[in-house]
């Protein structure tokens, strides 16, 4: 059974009355946004702006303050501890309001940041970021983009490229578009990691915001592009519902 058969919706409302009033409200506000739009990244860029609206801190997934403090911080001390150092150059794929960007930044030489999202709400909310903590002087790059196929960056050019809970929010020709162009941007020994909401079940969607993969569904889309990847094992023990896999150029 999935959570998009309505007999364990039933019982999932039985178990969880409270969230059946926020959930269809939530129905009908996506439902009117999907009338509107035309594509999935218009469709999600719309939720996001409606989503950033009332919080960004919220709009990224985080439930409180301290919830964005520690969520950045778990994404960086991860990178950091698999390499990450001050002089490499990073590509960070839907940086939202830089909830871990904002740490890259600041670890990171200045420039060397390039942080890219569908929506211009977030990115508004992002420089609001880099002005509280006091980032202004680190020249981060901060760009709108309506696909993955980072047809406005040079060859080779980005030792790490991240991409936190972005792909949960993606079907899968969005994810197949940023593999068919990500290996040109990358350099040589270097890395992409990204994290995915894993089923081990039937693949699915809830509401087009929430996508649900296989791990071999995603590891063998990367082969399909010539990409090496592998499943994030130690990522596993830390305090996170995603998984992660980390691409490397073979
Ligand atoms: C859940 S938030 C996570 C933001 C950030 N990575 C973090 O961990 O705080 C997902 C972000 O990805 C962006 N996004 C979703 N789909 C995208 C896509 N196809 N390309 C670029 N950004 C995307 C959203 O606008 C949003 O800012």
């Amino acid at each position: 059974m999935t959570r998009t058969d309505p007999i364990h919706q039933i019982r999932y409302a039985v178990r969880h009355p409270n969230r059946i009033v926020p959930h269809f409200r939530r129905l009908a506000r996506d439902t009117w946004l999907r009338l509107r739009t035309t594509d999935h990244v218009s469709y999600y860029r719309a939720v996001m702006k409606s989503d950033t609206a009332r919080n960004p801190e919220a709009a990224v997934g985080s439930k409180s303050h301290d919830r964005w403090l520690a969520l950045g911080k778990m994404q960086f001390d991860y990178l950091v501890g698999h390499g990450l150092r001050p002089d490499h150059r990073m590509l960070e794929i839907g940086c939202g309001n830089l909830r871990a960007g904002r740490l890259f930044i600041d670890y990171l030489d200045a420039g060397g940041y390039y942080g890219l999202d569908i929506s211009p709400d977030i990115l508004i909310a992002a420089q609001h970021t880099l002005a509280q903590y006091g980032l202004r002087d680190k020249l981060p790059h901060l760009t709108p983009v309506r696909d993955l196929k980072f047809e406005f960056l040079p060859d080779a050019s980005f030792d790490v490229v991240h991409a936190h809970s972005v792909f949960s929010h993606s079907p899968l020709h969005v994810i197949e578009e940023c593999f068919a162009h990500v290996g040109r941007v990358m350099r040589p020994g270097g890395w992409f990691d990204f994290t995915f909401d894993r089923t081990e079940g039937r693949e699915h969607q809830v509401l087009r915001e929430d996508f649900y993969y296989r791990t071999e569904t995603l590891l063998d889309l990367a082969a399909k592009h010539g990409l090496a990847a592998r499943f994030m094992e130690d990522w596993e023990k830390l305090p996170h519902k995603q998984s992660k896999i980390r691409i490397t150029l073979p």
